[in-house]
């Protein structure tokens, strides 16, 4: 796992942008996973201002997104197509083609999951997932208690996440009880995952998601388990964290916080006990399976790291 701990929502946004922006650069025609919600906005502006400044071009790039209401019209003002377009597709230069959301109005939401999912297996996979936390640790839509070997599927909202998608509806009745979403197991297939957190809203349940024990109680625990995980977190979202490699670190008031700008405890992963995986065709879905037999995972081409999950990267970045 490696930690980037922002100054403010700004920084964070900037730092997830550059992330995204070097994959496509490294790999023009990668597959994106992305993420609806407030967390992203920033990261998406930053995005479009790339493009517009010609640093980045997605014209080959396919992105699929992890979850949408169902039922809802694409143009329904809080449809995730809508919102998508909105911040996001209109202001890059991505073909509408190679945009994919589950379809909210789709007859037969079984058909449209187990299409949804074929889809994302005949693209090849997807390169990078951004994924935002609710506060009650779901990630996607996967409410506490789903499946850890959830494939994409169809379902029920929560109470607190009707609730806290109820500022973005008139009328509480209009707040969408279901949706179709990518299950845990199809966001643990991605090769890499970004997770970003902001606000001292998300501070408890980040510290829950990365220093808690992995469990379906709290779906963002099992990106612990990834073994290409990012997590950009704001300094407020990170004031509930224990660990920093080994090394209890504060952050704000009153804390001995490193400060901004430096690298702190790289590579605590070695000296935390992991060994290094041998270079070439690694498989870390063996390496998951060891933990939870449910998952199975990508394969690709690259170090591993073995071991139990544990931070080993973190640093600073920021101007304050
Ligand atoms: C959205 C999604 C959700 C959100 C999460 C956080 O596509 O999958 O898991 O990422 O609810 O939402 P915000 O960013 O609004 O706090």
């Amino acid at each position: 796992m490696e930690l980037i701990i922002t100054a403010d929502y700004d920084e964070l946004s900037r730092a997830a942008a550059d992330i995204i922006a070097g994959c496509v650069r490294e790999r023009p025609d990668c597959v994106l996973g992305l993420a609806a919600g407030a967390t992203p906005v920033g990261t998406y502006r930053e995005l479009v201002r790339l493009r517009q400044q010609g640093k980045v071009d997605f014209c080959r790039v396919r992105t699929f997104n992890l979850d949408e209401y169902y039922p809802i019209e694409p143009d329904h003002p809080q449809s995730y197509h809508r919102f998508m377009w909105e911040h996001l597709f209109s202001g890059i230069n991505v073909r509408r083609e190679n945009v994919h959301l589950p379809r909210g109005t789709a007859p037969d939401p079984g058909e449209e999951c187990r299409r949804y999912e074929a889809a994302i297996e005949d693209s090849g996979g997807i390169d990078l997932l951004l994924l935002g936390v609710g506060a009650n640790g779901h990630i996607g839509f996967n409410e506490p208690g789903t499946r850890l070997d959830s494939t994409t599927h169809l379902v029920q909202l929560a109470r607190e996440t009707v609730a806290a998608n109820a500022r973005f509806f008139d009328r509480p009745e209009d707040v969408p009880r279901l949706a179709i979403t990518m299950g845990i197991k199809t966001i643990m297939r991605s090769r890499r995952l970004l997770l970003l957190a902001s606000g001292a809203s998300k501070g408890a349940v980040l510290a829950t998601a990365l220093e808690g024990p992995v469990t379906p109680g709290v779906p963002a625990s099992v990106v612990q388990l990834h073994p290409f995980l990012t997590v950009i977190a704001d300094r407020a979202a990170a004031s509930g964290l224990q660990t920093e490699g080994r090394q209890p670190v504060r952050l704000g008031g009153g804390g001995a916080a490193p400060p901004i700008g430096t690298r702190c405890a790289a590579d605590a992963g070695r000296s935390a006990g992991l060994t290094r995986g041998r270079r070439g065709r690694a498989d870390p879905g063996a390496w998951l399976q060891v933990h939870l037999p449910v998952l199975d995972g990508p394969h690709v081409d690259t170090d591993v790291w073995f071991g139990t999950p544990c931070l080993t990267k973190a640093r600073l970045v920021g101007s304050t």
